[in-house]
């Protein structure tokens, strides 16, 4: 579906007409086609990718080629989606210098529109450095993951003396660095909302309750991946972690006893089109008492009742996808 691609302009018109913004990580080019098939308007290409896909307790060790290398694959399988590559931990942090340079191979190399940074009022100038050289920035604040040690924990932020107002502090000032919209993440709903109201970009919530500007989610806690990770502010729309090994145990079992690959599922070579040598072979194998149809099997399209389609044609490649004929 060839739609209008979604861009920071649309997100702040979104705002201004109330319409909600839905943002999805992706983290490789087949989720990345399929969320933006669904019309998701911002694909984060999420640090949690130390976590969902390489293991890590934390998003600490995820490097900025890693970041790199899931953005590209993202941006291959996106055509109207927001690409936000996130800047990994000590990405930014040290040096203005270093992290504009940072941020820059994110678009440049990775295809990334805008990028995102954790922290408040402390970026400030790097914002707006970004932004002069024409990356948008969206901010985060809240629970930031990076900061793990720090908050002793993933822990809802903002309970505490001042930290509501420091919070909407950060989001004043990230607005005014030139932010284009903010992830608000673990904190009280009533906090989110008055910055919602507050401030004039969108802002995206994730365990911050429902006066967000728009949402997001881990693909990966949505679709039901980890059966032992269900969060309080995560809702399940699947459950693919079940469905998942009940396809395996049954790929799993169908080898095992010999039911996969089947007849339609293998290749086949007319008799004509066969080197010498293979002829030999079939006849061989015929003289041996045969071994049911394979590979180099006298099968061919026409001879087989229930299979008209692209296995068994010699010229098609070895990944063209049976087609259902037109009606
Ligand atoms: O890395 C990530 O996935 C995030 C979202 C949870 C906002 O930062």
């Amino acid at each position: 579906m060839k739609t209008k691609k979604v861009t920071i302009h649309t997100l702040d018109s979104m705002k201004k007409r109330g319409e909600k913004i839905t943002m999805l990580t992706a983290y490789d080019a087949t989720f990345a086609q399929l969320l933006d098939e669904s019309q998701i308007d911002l694909l984060l290409v999420g640090d949690s990718l130390g976590m969902v896909v390489q293991g890590h307790e934390t998003t600490l060790p995820v490097t900025l080629e890693d970041i790199i290398y899931h953005c590209r694959a993202v941006a291959r399988g996106t055509q109207r989606a927001h690409i936000v590559g996130d800047m990994p931990f000590m990405s930014y942090q040290s040096s203005i210098q270093e992290a504009m340079a940072n941020a820059g191979r994110l678009v440049k190399e990775g295809g990334a529109h805008s990028v995102k940074l954790e922290g408040g009022a402390q970026h400030a100038d790097l914002v707006a450095q970004l932004v002069s050289a024409g990356i948008p920035v969206m901010g985060h604040i809240g629970l930031t993951p990076q900061s793990v040690h720090t908050m002793g924990g993933f822990k809802v932020q903002g309970r505490g003396d001042g930290e509501a107002e420091q919070l909407l502090q950060d989001a004043l000032t990230l607005q005014e660095a030139g932010a284009y919209s903010l992830v608000l993440e673990g904190i009280p709903s009533v906090i989110a909302k008055t910055i919602s109201e507050t401030l004039d970009i969108p802002t995206i919530g994730i365990g911050a309750g429902p006066d967000c500007d728009g949402q997001v989610l881990v693909i990966y806690d949505l679709l039901g991946m980890n059966d032992s990770f269900k969060p309080r502010f995560v809702r399940r729309y699947e459950h693919l972690a079940t469905r998942i090994r009940t396809a395996v145990d049954a790929y799993a079992a169908d080898v095992k006893n010999g039911a996969f690959p089947s007849e339609q599922e293998s290749f086949f070579m007319d008799k004509a089109q066969r080197p010498k040598s293979a002829n030999a072979s079939v006849s061989a194998i015929a003289l041996a008492g045969g071994c049911g149809p394979g590979p180099l099997s006298e099968v061919s399209p026409e001879a087989s009742p229930n299979v008209s389609e692209a296995p068994f044609s010699v010229e098609s490649s070895m990944y063209s996808t049976v087609h259902k004929p037109k009606p």
